[in-house]
């Protein structure tokens, strides 16, 4: 059988998707209740990470640790990754020992490089194309509030990055409104604007939030942008998600943030401090939908749902 890898939001089809959410669920509300359940013993899962994370790392870490499994974690700095060894080879090997692989890296053809000389499934912890774990649990958040997305309209405002380009793969494929208000100069690249019907974008943050069921932003500098940091600052100076901007909004909008958040650059602190913001479940729902997505890949669909 094929090895399934998880690299981009498009790896998976819809009703995976709907099936993933259903197991967080049940994931979610058997850890609340103290139950023991360890599919994952003796698996070990291998985190390869390039760049720094708080939530990725321990969503992970501590997921595997649940299921009964293990992670190790992997810097370059301590590996001879940072030493030159080629990706593939660092596949190769890995791979013939661990049961599953996360990295976050840089480019997305690091990845997918890795996964085509992986043994075993591959999940994208990050890249600056992508962040799909993260939309994952953006999405799964949104229904736990809300229930359905499809249909509903979300706001990103801010730099078209990794995260941006997730949810407009997520728009597509759950069948929403994607507004994406950005500076000139950031907007989204054409070949990234996919089927157009479910993108429209926006240079007033105000008109992109009128009537918006969710609004979300992320930083300015992402991971890998820090030389641009003076012009980015100047360039998003009118793109912080503020209250008037939330006013704009339908009254139960939320608000969202795949964190870490800086309070005064994108996002002020009365909105991620306030009570639309759902930063904290967001960031806690990481742990249950991945914890999902590695007993998924690791033993496969769990029939009854137990
Ligand atoms: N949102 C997110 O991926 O956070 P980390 O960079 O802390 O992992
Ligand atoms: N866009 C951010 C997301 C961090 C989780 C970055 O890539 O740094």
């Amino acid at each position: 059988m094929q090895v399934r890898h998880f690299l981009q939001l498009t790896d998976f089809e819809l009703s995976e998707f709907e099936y993933l959410f259903k197991r967080a669920r049940t994931l979610k509300q058997r850890l609340g209740k103290g139950e023991l359940y360890q599919p994952l013993r003796a698996k070990t899962l291998a985190m390869i990470f390039e760049k720094n994370s708080t939530r990725t790392r321990v969503s992970f870490e501590a997921g595997m640790n649940q299921l009964g499994g293990s992670a190790m974690f992997l810097s370059p700095r301590d590996t001879q990754l940072g030493r030159g060894e080629p990706i593939e080879d660092v596949a190769e090997v890995i791979s013939r020992m661990v049961d599953i692989a996360v990295i976050r890296t840089f480019k997305q053809d690091v990845v997918e490089r890795f996964a085509q000389h992986s043994q075993v499934p591959v999940i994208n912890g990050l890249t600056d194309e992508y962040h799909p774990c993260q939309i994952v649990a953006d999405i799964f958040t949104y229904i736990e509030k809300r229930g359905s997305i499809r249909g509903r309209t979300v706001t990103w405002v801010g730099d078209s990055n990794n995260v941006c380009h997730t949810w407009l793969q997520a728009a597509q494929l759950f069948d929403f409104s994607l507004r994406v208000c950005t500076p000139a100069g950031y907007e989204v690249a054409p070949e990234r604007c996919g089927d157009p019907s479910h993108l429209e974008c926006f240079t007033d943050p105000l008109e992109a939030a009128r009537g918006a069921d969710l609004v979300t932003t992320d930083v300015w500098i992402s991971m890998g942008n820090e030389d641009e940091a003076e012009a980015r600052r100047k360039a998003f100076a009118d793109f912080r998600v503020d209250q008037e901007m939330m006013a704009f909004a339908r009254p139960d909008a939320l608000f969202m943030h795949c964190l870490p958040a800086h309070r005064g650059e994108e996002v002020e602190a009365a909105v991620i401090d306030g009570p639309q913001s759902v930063v904290w479940d967001e960031a806690e729902n990481r742990l249950h939908t991945q914890k999902a997505l590695l007993e998924y890949l690791i033993v496969g669909k769990i029939k009854d749902n137990y």
